[in-house]
């Protein structure tokens, strides 16, 4: 093995971080305290030096230890590990997704500011940034999956000011449309001054750590909702953010003061999911695969979004799907004909899938984001991104993909749609 690299899914497995700290163990415990003895108060100064100082140490290094919202063992293990799937320098794990997502918007903008954002996003982001930003004077210019660079430089132009930042979601929540993130990323370039540089941000939710790799196209940030894939059981919330070191630094020294990182117990639960991350999303893909192809064949669905039936996709899509993504992921979107009354009898009908908000768990999880996920956001643009009334989001779990398949067979024919 010698000069090698390990893959990121043995990087998952447990690495004793500092023996010391775990007695041996093969699992680490929970590091359930709030703060950590000093032998001495010339200990505690130099502690502090560190922290404030914000130099580097070692992995290990017990200078670390002070206080929790500072850092824990649990949490330096989930980091230490967390950074190889993306390719990232370092990253910084959250309370929620939408603590990550606003903590990087706050590390990097100022009021006056303006951004560029893809559309659709999720609704929570998309609210955060049409309400909340917007009110402490940062504007957003918006584009769509099918603008080409000339026409995003022209809508840049048209706001007069620079964009300090742009944020992506690829694919997007909830209709798996796909934006090129090298294109973004020139387009940021193009914005970049010497050392002040306009950072690319992506939400890679959808597709997880193990689907795709922005930092590879380009992004300088990526940002997920843990919550998701990443956690994968459906049994916490959680979010983080990985990318460029510098920008990393900046973003943990705002959670030390705005105290949203993740707590042990749930730091606790990420390392061990992370474990089996691919394990589970191999096979999540692999069955939504055979369930998009029985959706794609049922005569009373008007239209399939995945991005394994490369037959519906644009010529476009095509070429960022092949260049970007490493696999199809785990999330359908599919329109009902019959609109919004079919839709919700066919969700009032499953049984082994659950009607539920919410992806990426080992449990299949289906809703209508029309009315759920994204109804904060204004009617026509709903309908303008492809969030219709009859479009349902499935999220594919580890269940045994025949039982998934007759379940929605079932529920379509209970709603009437043959
Ligand atoms: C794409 C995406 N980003 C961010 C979030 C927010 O994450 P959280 O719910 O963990 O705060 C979600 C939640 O559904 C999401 O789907």
């Amino acid at each position: 093995m010698a000069g090698k690299k390990l893959s990121p899914e043995s990087q998952m497995i447990p690495h004793q971080v500092n023996p010391e700290w775990y007695l041996k163990s093969i699992k680490e415990p929970i590091f359930q305290t709030s703060t950590y003895k000093f032998d001495t108060a010339e200990e505690g100064e130099k502690f502090f030096q560190r922290v404030y100082g914000g130099k580097e140490h070692a992995t290990g290094d017990r200078t670390k230890l002070i206080y929790s919202r500072f850092t824990y063992p649990n949490l330096i293990s989930l980091e230490s590990k967390f950074k190889h799937w993306d390719h990232g320098e370092d990253c910084a794990f959250f309370n929620t997704g939408m603590a990550a997502i606003s903590t990087v918007f706050f590390s990097i903008l100022k009021p006056g500011d303006l951004i560029l954002k893809s559309e659709p996003i999720y609704g929570g982001s998309d609210s955060f940034i049409k309400g909340f930003l917007k009110s402490y004077g940062i504007e957003h210019v918006p584009f769509s999956p099918k603008d080409s660079m000339p026409r995003i430089l022209k809508r840049i132009a048209g706001a007069k000011k620079k964009i300090k930042m742009a944020f992506i979601e690829t694919p997007c929540n909830p209709t798996n449309d796909l934006i090129d993130i090298q294109m973004i990323s020139e387009i940021c370039d193009g914005f970049s001054r010497g050392k002040d540089t306009v950072p690319l941000v992506v939400d890679n939710t959808f597709l997880g750590p193990v689907g795709q790799r922005p930092a590879d196209h380009g992004a300088d940030l990526t940002v997920y909702s843990a919550s998701k894939y990443i956690g994968g059981h459906g049994d916490l919330v959680a979010g983080v953010v990985s990318g460029k070191m510098n920008l990393i630094q900046d973003i943990k020294a705002l959670r030390y003061s705005l105290g949203n990182m993740v707590e042990p117990n749930t730091a606790w639960l990420l390392n061990r999911s992370l474990e089996t991350l691919k394990l589970r999303m191999d096979r999540q893909c692999e069955s939504a695969e055979l369930i998009a192809d029985y959706l794609d064949s049922h005569s009373g669905i008007e239209k399939v979004k995945y991005l394994g039936l490369k037959k519906n996709l644009s010529k476009k899509e095509l070429q960022i799907a092949n260049n970007q993504c490493l696999t199809n992921g785990a999330m359908i979107s599919f329109e009902l004909k019959g609109g919004k009354p079919k839709a919700f009898k066919f969700l009032n009908s499953l049984s082994v899938i659950r009607l539920a908000v919410s992806l990426g768990g080992t449990e299949s999880n289906a809703s209508h984001p029309w009315t759920m996920s994204h109804s904060n956001v204004k009617e026509k643009d709903r309908k303008k991104w492809g969030i219709t009334p009859g479009l349902v989001r499935l999220s594919v779990g580890v269940e045994d993909p025949t039982d998934l398949i007759r379940d929605i067979k079932k529920s379509l024919a209970k709603a009437g749609i043959d």
